[in-house]
């Protein structure tokens, strides 16, 4: 049975919604996405149905945490294919704001996470996780949610929304939902739509190498050099590949290492032609 879901744009109808669903004591739960949705967005969204009595996503595109040389205006978007695909999952709420309402004329307060900030991604990318604990600070004080699903391939996303769920004491569990992967092993993404089907077949360099790195340390390669120039050398046999960084580092802090751990951090970002791909594991020792 496809139950109605409702389409809330504005912030003072969601927020009424939220307040009415609990005050009837039910545990709401969000996965915030920026749409164009793929098989890995519905898995959260499962996840979620299982974690909570109603389930909202958001769909919202979020200028601020793109820079300006970045692909804001291209990123892909299809916004009654998404609305099917999540009326099919049986969701509550598709939360659904447009850019001025989220940044009105005016807007200038923003939540930075200084030092996870600085890592990784956002030595590439700077100033996007300001904007993305801008705007995921807003979706929480915007849906309230009891639950907040994230996906494990943004890591360092996850990492910064665990941190400041915690330094502002918002009252919110944050679930952490494993890497979904095509059949190949190439890490999901709305990026992928950008891949010409030669490039596709040279991103799964990202995840090939990733799979390298995690034999040798299960065969206690401990020096964490010889593991990212293993992965560097993986990835840049393939002709179309270009790295960013390759990077181990302490799971919670994000600090670089120099020798592996079970429990290490490996991360790494890729150009693929245009377009940038990032993926991610966990080393066991
Ligand atoms: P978006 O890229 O649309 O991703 C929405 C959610 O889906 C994120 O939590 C992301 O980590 C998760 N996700 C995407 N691909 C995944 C995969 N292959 N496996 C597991 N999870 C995956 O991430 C964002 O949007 C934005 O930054 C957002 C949090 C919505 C803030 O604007």
């Amino acid at each position: 049975m496809v139950l109605h879901m409702e389409i809330i744009e504005r912030i003072e109808a969601m927020q009424h919604w939220s307040e009415a669903q609990r005050r009837d004591r039910c545990r709401i739960v969000l996965v915030p996405t920026m749409g164009f949705l793929h098989e890995a967005h519905l898995r959260l969204v499962r996840d979620g149905k299982q974690r909570g009595d109603r389930i909202v996503v958001s769909i919202f595109v979020n200028p601020a945490q793109f820079s300006p040389n970045e692909d804001f205006t291209v990123y892909p978007r299809d916004f009654d294919r998404d609305r099917r695909l999540l009326e099919k999952e049986n969701v509550n709420v598709l939360f659904h704001p447009s850019t001025a309402e989220i940044y009105p004329e005016g807007y200038e307060t923003y939540v930075g996470v200084d030092k996870l900030s600085l890592f990784l991604c956002g030595g590439h990318r700077p100033g996007h996780f300001r904007g993305v604990a801008t705007v995921v600070s807003k979706l929480f004080n915007i849906v309230r949610p009891h639950v907040a699903i994230f996906g494990e391939k943004d890591y360092q996303q996850l990492r910064v929304i665990r941190r400041l769920v915690q330094d502002l004491n918002f009252d919110i569990e944050v679930v952490g939902h494993p890497i979904v992967r095509d059949a190949d092993g190439l890490a999901m993404s709305s990026r992928n739509a950008y891949l010409s089907p030669e490039e596709r077949r040279a991103a799964l360099c990202l995840s090939r190498s990733l799979r390298r790195a995690a034999c040798m340390a299960q065969r206690g390669v401990i020096k964490a050099r010889i593991i990212t120039e293993a992965v560097r050398a993986e990835i840049e046999a393939e002709p179309l590949a270009t790295v960013e960084y390759v990077t181990l580092c302490d799971a919670v802090t994000l600090e670089g290492i120099d020798e592996v751990y079970a429990g290490a951090l490996l991360a790494l970002a890729v150009r693929i032609g245009k377009t940038r791909l990032i993926d991610n594991t966990i080393l066991k020792s």
